[in-house]
């Protein structure tokens, strides 16, 4: 049995995985930020501000975790471009903060925003990314492995699931209550993502924890598929009117920051090391409805 420190915790993945965790034989501490927003479940749950060194310290020397997965971050591309010190202060050195006070089995979830185009990208493949919230995961990475501690680094895409009360409703929640309404909607086309179904991260992750696994690990889907094609699934998992959805181009949708066209990654190694197989893409939209 392990004790395990989850950050980010009131976050959609962090909500998650702490219910995940806390259904297996570890000790599950959650914390975030503020009151607690979780459902119940068999964990502690400790408010703490992670830019915050001091707050860091005390928070560790209290819990002394054997793991630590990090997954609290400022985790919007839009924002971390406009805020960039802010960005950087919880994306970067919240990360030093937390793995410098710590003797813990480091677990940093990162992105695919690290890597720029020429997707579905490999763990060997080169960084480049292509925005200032994928420089600053990028530099959070290499603060994890400057550290000389053991970690592994998880590198989901798109991650989507079930929606409990309380969390912002995502993409698929998006397409359908719009199709519910009747209401017509455009999707681009033009992009490639390998969408990541939260349970998936989760077991990858549990399996990380037991095999005390290092290194890089990409654990996406195993589809490859546009936001179009994700919104028409979603629409015939749920039986609802595929012609409603308008395929349109990135350039209906002009973004402030820089996305990859042809983004997503390759889930090899995962496979290979961890056994990690994760579901459909059409499994996933069904059982994030369930
Ligand atoms: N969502 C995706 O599709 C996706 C894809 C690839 C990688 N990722 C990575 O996966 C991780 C989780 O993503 P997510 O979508 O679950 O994020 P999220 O819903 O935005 O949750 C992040 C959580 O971290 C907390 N947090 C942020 N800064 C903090 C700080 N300084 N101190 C304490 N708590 C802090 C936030 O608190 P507040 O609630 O108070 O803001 C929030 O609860 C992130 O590291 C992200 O970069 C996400």
């Amino acid at each position: 049995m392990s004790k395990i420190l989850i950050t980010g915790a009131n976050g959609f993945l962090g909500q998650h995985l702490t219910i995940a965790l806390s259904k297996t034989e570890n000790e599950v501490v959650a914390t975030s930020r503020g009151a607690c927003r979780l459902p119940e479940g068999k964990y502690q749950y400790r408010s703490a501000e992670l830019t915050n060194k001091t707050e860091v310290e005390q928070l560790i020397n209290e819990v002394n975790p054997d793991i630590i997965i990090h997954t609290a971050a400022l985790s919007k591309p839009d924002e971390c471009n406009i805020n960039r010190e802010l960005c950087l202060n919880e994306n970067v050195e919240a990360t030093r903060n937390l793995i410098t006070h710590s003797k813990a089995f480091f677990i940093y979830v990162s992105t695919d925003f690290i890597f720029g185009e020429d997707g579905p990208h490999a763990e060997t493949a080169l960084p480049a990314p292509l925005n200032f919230y994928g420089e600053s995961k990028l530099m959070a990475e290499k603060v994890v492995e400057e550290t000389n501690k053991p970690y592994a680094i998880v590198r989901p895409v798109f991650i989507y699931g079930k929606v409990w009360p309380g969390m912002r409703p995502g993409f698929l929640h998006w397409v359908k209550s719009n199709l519910e309404a009747g209401k017509r909607i455009k999707v681009v086309s033009d992009q490639q993502r390998t969408p990541t179904y939260v349970n998936d991260i989760c077991k990858g992750i549990v399996s990380i924890i037991n095999m005390k696994a290092t290194g890089a690990f990409h654990l996406a889907g195993k589809d490859i598929l546009s936001p179009y094609q994700m919104a028409v699934t979603t629409a015939e998992v749920l039986g609802l009117d595929t012609s409603l959805i308008e395929n349109v181009t990135s350039e209906t949708f002009p973004e402030p920051v820089k996305r990859a066209k042809r983004s997503g990654l390759l889930i090899e190694r995962a496979r290979t090391i961890l056994g990690y197989e994760p579901v459909s893409f059409a499994e996933g939209v069904k059982a994030s409805f369930e």
